[in-house]
């Protein structure tokens, strides 16, 4: 193989590998397990198992889940007990077999959460007669509930999916359990220097928007209250309609920690986006800090107000500001080629203080720009920059 090959040969194997393990798609491959994946996600617990690095899941195939779900535990009793079944440690199916005088106690997901009281946290693993494997909550009269299955999945050591033969009992993890306090985003920005954007949400009723969305997840990018002062006149320019639009602008429906933004440069909906009004900015991160791109301007991240999955809230240095709703630095590409030296000069404007708020852009009609061809050919631009200096890191090494 030629150098480049090589290269080109690595690059592949990078991009198939470099991805952190992902649980639900895991389950995905395994339809018997279908009703306890739709929880693990309903529960937020699978983007808790995604972010953890050495984790296994002790997974209940439709039937045993079944039985769980007869109780009708309320969704937030559920996540513990489901909790009760993820231990944070590696147990591969070998391993299982191996353990140091026939038992061992390993915690899980339930202990980490802090809601387990004394040891109900933690799972008796006993290798039984037989060949086999029990499994126990260890505050359960002894009683080992559950044996060992088969297993579904294992990348060592980051990820182990086992099935075992039913749920865990457990009296501590099945106790009705509070809902969590309810999240008043409005009030926790007002608190923290957003005050005014949180104002603005409420005297334009977006808020609404934003409250709905939170149960299933929901990131917040609030620009200051500084900086909303000085985006007051163009704000006040807007029709009601479209002053909606730029503060939906600032919420993406899913929740978003600090370690996903830097690790997913690519394209974000907002709650603006509605059909042909994308609506959409780009997450692009150098290092430790993390911008939001629009077709107008960037933003930087400069803070977190809050990480309480499903909210988080982050602060940022300047008002977004949607290509729907302001002209582009630049006009709109009229072939639909992407010309690198166009975006380079529109990224270095964009990037040069204050010149990024368009001054003399007044709000755009409500047609959408039409430089879509922009959008796909950012991201073909990006990956090509991305390929050239991956090939050049591995010739160099
Ligand atoms: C295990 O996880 C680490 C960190 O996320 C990752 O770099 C590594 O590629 C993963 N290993 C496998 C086999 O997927
Ligand atoms: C995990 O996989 C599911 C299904 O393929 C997908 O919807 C989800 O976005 C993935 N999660 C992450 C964090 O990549
Ligand atoms: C195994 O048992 C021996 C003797 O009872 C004990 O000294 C040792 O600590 C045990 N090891 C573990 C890992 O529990
Ligand atoms: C696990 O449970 C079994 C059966 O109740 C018990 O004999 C064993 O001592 C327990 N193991 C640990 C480490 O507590
Ligand atoms: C949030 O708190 C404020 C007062 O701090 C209150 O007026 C508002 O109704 C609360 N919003 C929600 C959705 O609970
Ligand atoms: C507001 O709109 C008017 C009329 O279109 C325009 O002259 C003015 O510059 C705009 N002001 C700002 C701050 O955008």
């Amino acid at each position: 193989m030629s150098p480049a090959t090589t290269a080109l040969f690595f690059l592949l194997l990078l991009f198939s590998t470099s991805n952190a393990h992902n649980i639900t798609r895991i389950l995905a491959k395994h339809p018997e397990f279908s009703t306890f994946n739709h929880y693990l996600t309903l529960t937020h617990l699978a983007s808790e198992i995604n972010r953890r690095e050495t984790i296994t899941v002790l997974a209940l195939n439709n039937a045993a889940m079944s039985s769980l779900l007869s109780k009708q535990l309320s969704l937030y009793t559920l996540k513990n007990v489901l909790s009760l079944h993820v231990l944070v440690d590696y147990f591969g199916s070998k391993k299982l077999h191996q353990i140091t005088n026939g038992t061992a106690l390993t915690s899980t997901m339930f202990q980490a959460s802090g809601a387990a009281p004394g040891s109900s946290g933690y799972i008796n693993i006993t290798d039984l007669k037989g060949g086999k494997v029990g499994f126990g909550a260890e505050n359960n009269d002894g009683n080992i509930d559950a044996v060992y299955v088969k297993s579904v999945a294992e990348i060592p050591y980051n990820i182990s999916v086992l099935q075992i033969s039913q749920v865990l009992n457990s009296a501590e993890a099945e106790a009705p359990t509070a809902e969590p306090s309810k999240l008043n985003l409005t009030e926790i920005m007002s608190k923290q220097g957003c005050k005014a954007f949180a104002d603005l949400l409420i005297a334009s009723g977006a808020d609404a928007t934003f409250n709905e969305n939170i149960d299933g997840g929901l990131t917040v990018f609030c620009p200051t209250d500084p900086v909303i002062k000085d985006f007051m006149p163009k704000y006040k320019n807007l029709t009601a309609s479209k002053k909606v639009s730029q503060l939906l602008y600032h919420g993406v429906p899913v929740y978003q920690s600090m370690q996903m933004l830097k690790s997913n440069n690519g394209i974000m909906n907002t709650l603006a986006t509605d059909g042909a009004n994308k609506y959409d900015f780009t997450i692009q991160n150098d290092g430790e800090v993390v911008t939001l791109e629009t077709k107008v301007m960037t933003a930087k991240i400069t803070g977190t107000l809050k990480d309480e999955e499903p909210l988080i809230v982050y602060k940022i240095n300047k008002v977004l500001l949607p290509r729907e709703l302001y002209k582009p630095v630049e006009a709109p590409a009229e072939s639909p080629k992407p010309s690198k030296s166009k975006s380079k000069s529109k990224h270095k404007i964009a990037d040069a203080p204050e010149s990024d708020a368009p001054a003399e852009s007044d709000p755009a009609d409500d047609q959408t720009a039409d430089n879509d061809n922009g959008v796909a050919g950012l991201d073909g631009r990006r990956l090509v920059m991305g390929m050239l200096s991956l090939c050049i890191g591995v010739l160099l090494m």
